[in-house]
C-alpha cells in the first residue's frame, strides 16, 4: 500500500486523540470515518472535533471556508461495519489490551485484506494486537501526541511480526500528515512515555509529599526548563486515567518503582478527577 493510495480512513474512538486524529486525517485531506460507542459519543466526538477547529480559526492558523470544507470530511458512526471500505484503520479506543485485540481480530475480517491496522497504543503491545489478525506484518502503532493537531510528532512501533514495507508506509502516511516520525520497537512506553512517566510520577510525589506547591512546580519546570507545561499541568491534559495505566503498563513490564503510579493519581482516578476532560485534576478548569 502506498500512502497516495489512502483516500478514506477509519478511526476507532473519538475521545481526546481520536476526535484530534480525526482532524489531522481531514486536514491532510482524507475522508475519516470515526467509530464510538453510542450516539452520545458520536456526538460529543464531533463537539471535539468542531471545538479545536474553531481554535485553530480563532489562532488564525485556519480560515472560516477551509473550516467549513473540512466538516464534510468526517462522520461519525457506532457500527463497525461502517468501516468495512476503509484504506487504512487507526484504533485510539481506552488502553485497555482485550477491547483493542478483540476489534483488531473483528478489522482483519472486516476490512480489505491490503489494509493496514494501525494502533494509536501509549504503551500496551502491539505483537498481541497483530497477532490476533491473519495481517500481522500489516500491524504497527502510530502513537500521536496530545494535542494530535499541534504536536508534531507520530511515533512509530514496530512489533516483531511488523514488516519493513508497512513501517516505510507509515513514515510516508506520517509526513503527508506534517508528522516528523521515529520509530521505537515494541516495548512498553516505547520512547516518549518511557522517559515521561517517571517524569510525571516523580513530580506527582514532591506534590504528595508537601516538599513544593502544584504552582511552583509548574512553575519551576516552565521556567527553569522552558517547558509549555509544567508536569500536573501536563497531567490534566492527557488525562490522569491514561497515565495511570500507562504507569501500570510500565511497571509492569520492568519492575521498576519509577514506574509505579503514587497513590495519589490512583486516588485522584478513583475520584473521578481526571484532569480537564472531568473539569478537575490537579486544577479546577470550572465545568
Ligand atoms: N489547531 C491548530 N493549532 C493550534 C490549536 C488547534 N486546535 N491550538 C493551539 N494551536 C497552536 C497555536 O496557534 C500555537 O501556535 P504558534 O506557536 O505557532 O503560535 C501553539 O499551538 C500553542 O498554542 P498556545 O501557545 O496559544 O497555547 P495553547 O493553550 O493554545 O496550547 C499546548 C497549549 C499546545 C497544549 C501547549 O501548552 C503544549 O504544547 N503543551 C505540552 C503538550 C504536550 O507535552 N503533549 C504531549 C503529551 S504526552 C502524550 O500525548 C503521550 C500520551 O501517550 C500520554
Amino acid at each position: 500500500m502506498n500512502p497516495d493510495d489512502v483516500k478514506t480512513v477509519g478511526v476507532l474512538g473519538c475521545g481526546i486523540m481520536g476526535s484530534g486524529i480525526v482532524e489531522v486525517l481531514a486536514k491532510a485531506g482524507s475522508d475519516v470515518i470515526y467509530l464510538e460507542r453510542d450516539d452520545a459519543r458520536v456526538e460529543r466526538g464531533q463537539g471535539a472535533i468542531e471545538k479545536s477547529l474553531q481554535k485553530a480559526v480563532t489562532k488564525g492558523k485556519l480560515d472560516e471556508s477551509a473550516r467549513d470544507e473540512l466538516r464534510g470530511r468526517f462522520k461519525g458512526t457506532t457500527n463497525l461495519d461502517d468501516l468495512a471500505g476503509v484504506d487504512l484503520v487507526i484504533e485510539a479506543v481506552t488502553e485497555d489490551l482485550p477491547t483493542k485485540v478483540d476489534l483488531f481480530s473483528r478489522l482483519d475480517e472486516l476490512t480489505k485484506p491490503e489494509v493496514i491496522l494501525a494502533s494509536n497504543t501509549s504503551s500496551l503491545p502491539l505483537v498481541q494486537m497483530a497477532t490476533a489478525t491473519k495481517r500481522p506484518d500489516k500491524v504497527i502503532g502510530m502513537h500521536f501526541f496530545n494535542p494530535p493537531p499541534v504536536m508534531k510528532l507520530l511515533e512509530l512501533v514496530k512489533a516483531l511480526t511488523t514488516s519493513d514495507e508497512t513501517v516505510e508506509f507509515a513514515k510516508g502516511f506520517g509526513e503527508k500528515l506534517g508528522k516528523t516520525t521515529v520509530l521505537a520497537k515494541d516495548r512498553a512506553g516505547f520512547i516518549v512515555n518511557l522517559l515521561l512517566t517517571s517524569y510525571l510520577n516523580a513530580a506527582v510525589k514532591m506534590y504528595e509529599e508537601g516538599f513544593a506547591s502544584k504552582e511552583d512546580i509548574d512553575t519551576a519546570i516552565k521556567l527553569g526548563l522552558g517547558h509549555p507545561m509544567g508536569p500536573l499541568e501536563l497531567l490534566d491534559l492527557i488525562g490522569i486515567d491514561t497515565m495511570l495505566s500507562v504507569g501500570e503498563v510500565l511497571y509492569d513490564e520492568f519492575k521498576s518503582q519509577e514506574f509505579a503510579p503514587p497513590p495519589l493519581a490512583r486516588r485522584m482516578v478513583q475520584a473521578g478527577y481526571l484532569g480537564r476532560k472531568t473539569g478537575k485534576g490537579f486544577y479546577d478548569y470550572g465545568q
